[in-house]
């Protein structure tokens, strides 16, 4: 199975392939279970049953995890949207909203999760104490990494770079609210963003653009900056420097000095 080429194309093909492999096969399975069960399943159980199929197929393809929510949930949510009777701008306003966040999934093959407060606080400690330094989150989320660094921080400068439209107009936002001078959100995408103003950058990604983003790092970066990935390696570069977060999932921050 892992072998299979649709391994190698976009995860959205993968998922909508398989749920429609999962859907024919139970379609043609599903009136003889009801016949060898004597009663007829209600569709909600076959779509939770479609849901938790798809998943596990999915885990086979070595999707992340926010692939495989979405596959386990899809199909019960759609139907409990159909029984409710929701109205029909619901599901639209739904795909859409799902599309503003989750923007680079399908571009980037990079989805939203979040530096927790542990790696954050290990972040900091790592920062060189130099006054007016410029640290970058390349994809900065909903900016809560660079929010608590600049405000445990003095003489520092802190600029989060999204191209996710929610994600940037949350953080945007929430930034403003906070009052921080030294605090800066902008809607860009990483890869139009020359690096050579920035003391420290910090990325936490995927593994697809690591080896891309790293090339672009050794071009643009001043020597004696720090190039720091949150989980993912470079591929064929040894970091400088592991620091082993004492958090649940384990986190390493990878940090080369360029
Ligand atoms: C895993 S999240 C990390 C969020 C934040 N840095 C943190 O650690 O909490 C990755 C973020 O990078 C953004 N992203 C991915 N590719 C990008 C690109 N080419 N330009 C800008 N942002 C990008 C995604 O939209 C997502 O919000």
């Amino acid at each position: 199975m892992s072998n299979l080429s649709l391994k190698h194309k976009p995860p959205l093909v993968t998922v909508l392939f398989i749920q429609g492999v999962v859907f024919a096969v139970l379609y043609l399975l599903f009136p003889y279970l009801e016949m060898a069960l004597g009663q007829s399943i209600p569709l909600f159980w076959k779509m939770v049953a479609q849901g938790l199929i798809a998943g596990g197929i999915t885990v086979l393809f070595g999707l992340t995890w926010v692939w495989i929510s979405a596959q386990v949930l899809a199909p019960p949510l759609l139907m409990l949207g159909i029984a409710l009777n929701l109205p029909n701008w619901v599901f639209p306003v739904a795909l859409a909203l799902l599309i503003l966040v989750f923007w680079n999934v399908v571009s980037n093959r990079v989805p939203l999760y979040l530096t927790n407060q542990t790696t954050a606080k290990a972040l900091l400690d790592l920062l060189p104490k130099k006054k007016g330094l410029h640290f970058a989150d390349l994809g900065s989320g909903l900016g809560g990494t660079l929010r608590y660094l600049a405000k445990e921080t003095k003489g520092q400068k802190f600029t989060g770079l999204e191209s996710a439209p929610l994600p940037f107009l949350l953080s945007w936002i929430i930034g403003k609210l906070s009052g921080r001078q030294n605090l800066s959100f902008r809607m860009k995408n990483i890869w139009t963003q020359d690096l050579r103003d920035y003391d420290v950058v910090y990325c936490f990604l995927s593994p697809v653009p690591m080896a891309r983003l790293y090339e672009k790092a050794l071009e643009e970066l001043k020597p004696g900056s720090l190039f720091i990935s949150n989980s993912f390696e470079v591929p064929d570069q040894k970091p400088d420097q592991v620091i082993e977060v004492d958090d649940r999932r384990k986190t390493r921050l990878l940090v080369w000095k360029m």
